[in-house]
């Protein structure tokens, strides 16, 4: 009989998790505390901006017209226990307020509440991004006779329905012993499609699949504070750091991606990450190996506080009195998510300074307006622009690439001075409609 699924946890990673299930054949069940979340995803929505997701639940979710009918969503844990083959834990993982580690309060619940309703025969599988030594520990939680593997998520934001279904890899770390390798028997009936299709499947201990997660975002976050480093060096000097990137990333061991420098990194993932892999790595001893991401982490801490000085220094020496419009809110485009966003970030900073700031971001003005009240907003990038004395673009959205007309909004700014904290618009056609360009870690022209 096929695998009978629940996915416990529906924000990005839960949802998503969910609904491919769902798309891969299997029944699944997915369970939130939050009931106004469930409801919401029984309706086939969801609380975030996510391309294709929406329409993956659509196709599932039961009780909409025209839908499989496989995908179902409870509040009740003993609803999921009865249910479920698979469990896959998808809880979220934050900072812990004032801390670098990370606050594991979510997922002890989850654990706790799943190990009183789990049948005896049945698989855990924790997908979360946890401090390495975890799962050793919660897989004790669970009672006798339930296995457990982990089997860390790499999926991106505004790409998540992508790389769920059509993963890069799938690692799963399992116990030695007959229960690591029932785990890893079912595991690979759950992920046939994927790996048929190509995607590698390593099979590990748990805490080799545990860091396999931590060190690809500190990875990922060492290539980006890399090249904002050089972007650095570059003004100094003279250089430009986009063609230096460009020319590296020829070389195939160094590769061209993640070598776009600007205002550094956020989110609700790669900040925290690393933070929280530091603060395990103390924990465990072994903090001198990651001494370099506290580094990592301060390089773009940095990003955000010389773009707020590229800006002063464009507005002649100080904010007072100055209108500064902004491009771009969310971490990211092709997202809403506005948590630890750069682009936030520099536009509070010129706020406080006394700068008279207006945002505009095609998806992520409700996130924006909610976390930063006294922000002024505008409906559209015109608006945005109407009377600015600069002008940041600070989300690298295709909107403000292709669909924006320079030549118009030179008209509407009152100066017409564009700083570019992404590196994404073309330099020479600003230029040409009369604008004042500059980027970092780029030659003035
Ligand atoms: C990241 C990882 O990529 C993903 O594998 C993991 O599962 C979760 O964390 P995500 O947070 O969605 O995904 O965003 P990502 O696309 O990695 O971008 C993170 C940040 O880095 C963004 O703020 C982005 O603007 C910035 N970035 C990215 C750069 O500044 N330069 C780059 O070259 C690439």
């Amino acid at each position: 009989m096929a695998l009978k699924i629940t996915v416990i946890g529906t924000g990005y990673l839960g949802a998503t998790h969910a609904a491919a299930m769902a798309e891969l054949g299997f029944e699944v069940l997915g369970l939130d505390v939050v009931p106004e979340k469930i409801e919401l995803l029984a309706a086939g929505r969801v609380p975030m901006y996510e391309p294709g997701l929406e329409e993956l639940l659509a196709r599932h979710v039961a009780g909409i017209e025209g839908s499989s009918g496989r995908l179902r969503f409870t509040t009740s844990w003993e609803e999921v226990g009865a249910f479920g083959d698979v469990h896959f834990v998808c809880v979220n993982t934050p900072q812990k307020h004032g801390e670098y580690a990370c606050d594991m309060s979510h997922v002890d619940a989850a654990f706790a509440s799943l190990a009183a309703v789990v049948r005896e025969g049945s698989l855990v599988v924790g997908k979360s991004t946890v401090p390495v030594g975890s799962a050793g520990r919660l897989a004790a939680v669970l009672p006798e006779g339930v296995d457990l593997a982990w089997n860390p998520e790499f999926l991106r934001e505004g790409f998540a329905v992508r790389d769920t279904l059509h993963p890069d890899r799938i690692v799963v770390g399992v116990p030695a012993g007959a229960s690591g390798e029932r785990a890893e028997k079912t595991l690979r009936e759950v992920y046939a499609v994927p790996v048929g299709e190509g995607s590698p499947f390593v099979v590990t201990d748990y805490p080799t699949a545990e860091l396999v997660k931590t060190s690809a975002n500190s990875f990922l976050a060492t290539k980006i504070s890399f090249i904002n480093a050089m972007a650095e060096v570059c003004e100094a000097a003279g250089g430009d750091v986009v063609k230096l990137a460009e020319a590296i990333g020829h070389d195939e061991r160094i590769g061209s991606k993640f070598l776009r420098a600007g205002i550094g990194f956020g989110g609700g993932c790669l900040p925290k990450d690393i933070r929280a892999f530091m603060a395990r790595a103390g924990e465990l001893g072994a903090d001198q190996a990651l001494t370099f991401l506290r580094e990592i982490d301060s390089i773009n801490m940095r990003r955000r506080a010389s773009m707020v000085e590229m800006a002063r220094e464009a507005l002649g020496g100080g904010f007072l009195g100055k209108r500064v419009a902004v491009l771009g809110a969310t971490f990211k485009p092709d997202s809403d998510d506005v948590r630890d966003s750069p682009a936030l970030n520099v536009a509070g900073q010129i706020h406080l300074q006394g700068g008279q700031v207006t945002v505009y971001d095609p998806k992520g003005m409700d996130n924006a307006r909610r976390l930063f009240p006294t922000l002024g907003y505008a409906d559209s990038a015109l608006d945005a622009v109407r009377g600015a004395d600069v002008v940041l673009h600070l989300t690298e959205w295709r909107e403000f690439r292709d669909a924006l007309d320079p030549a118009e909004l030179a008209e509407a700014a009152a100066s017409p001075v564009i700083l570019d904290g992404r590196n994404a618009l073309d330099p020479a056609r600003w230029r040409e409609a009369g604008w004042t360009y500059r980027a970092m870690g780029r030659p003035r022209a």
